[in-house]
């Protein structure tokens, strides 16, 4: 029995507005895709890797991983039109998979130890999400943009993925909903075994880093840490020279 990652990368961006979708957008230099599949295809925990795609993106992402370092990458399929229909397209072509981690691929700062804690979980409860206590306070808002409630801030969490799951159960709540044609509302994995009553989901933490890039902004912010970084980066290096020096 395989422990499987469905990556899903066939969004279209339209709160980034770009061109290409943003999944195919360059971090550092190579697209966010390419960056989360690496993950995966690095950890042990992983066997082999689903990615989900548009129709007009599978040739480009084949040819793309051909020429990569990523080599568990088993199949490629085409998504659907919500986040959701793209998962059920993923969940339908795993084989011989005991735990299946599903993943935005718009979240290339996912690594190792979170797929890692993800994986130790799954094994205690079969459902399980990644997120974080929110650093905020969090506000329900009614219609008329008055607030309707404050929820107690240590008990929200902001929700991340990887969301991992044995898998006949993840199959089972998705086989059910769709079958009922209750999917109105669906934003994440969890909340289709929440929606199901197939039990408890678990969190583990992420981390803050694992953000998910979603506006034009994130992608800004992006560039402004890497340039700090690397400005740090610099000064430690002139100061190592410097101490030589004085050596
Ligand atoms: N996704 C997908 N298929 C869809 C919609 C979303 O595979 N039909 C994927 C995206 O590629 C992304 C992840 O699900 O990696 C999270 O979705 P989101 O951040 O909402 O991405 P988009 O739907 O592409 O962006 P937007 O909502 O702004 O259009
Ligand atoms: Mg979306």
């Amino acid at each position: 029995m395989k422990n499987i990652a469905i990556v899903l990368a066939a969004g279209q961006g339209t709160r980034m507005k770009t061109l290409i979708p943003k999944q195919f957008l360059n971090i550092g230099n190579e697209p966010m895709m390419m960056k989360s599949l690496r993950v995966f295809d690095k950890s042990d925990i992983i066997d082999e890797i689903v990615l989900v795609t548009g129709e007009d993106y599978v040739d480009v992402c084949r040819k793309k991983i051909k020429k990569s370092d990523i080599h568990k990458v088993k199949k490629i399929v085409v998504g659907g039109d919500s986040r959701y229909a793209s998962v059920y397209e993923g969940l339908k072509v795993c084989d011989n998979c005991r735990y299946v981690f599903i993943h935005d691929s718009a979240r290339p700062y996912v690594t190792k130890d979170i797929i890692k804690r993800a994986f130790e979980a799954v094994k205690k409860n079969p459902a399980v999400a990644v997120g974080m206590p929110s650093k905020d306070t969090v506000k329900i808002v009614d219609d008329e943009g008055f607030v309707a409630a404050t929820p107690i801030r240590d008990k929200v969490w902001t929700i991340q993925t990887p969301q991992t799951f044995r898998y006949e159960l993840i199959r089972e709540a998705y086989d059910k909903l769709m079958a009922e044609n209750n999917m109105e509302g669906i934003t994440d994995d969890a909340m289709v075994v929440e929606r199901a009553g197939m039990g408890k989901v678990m969190l583990v933490e992420g981390s803050y880093d694992n953000i998910k890039i979603t506006t034009p902004d994130d992608l800004e912010l992006d560039d402004k840490s890497r340039k700090d970084k690397k400005d740090k980066d610099k000064k430690k290096d002139k100061d190592k020279k410097k101490d030589k020096k004085k050596d």
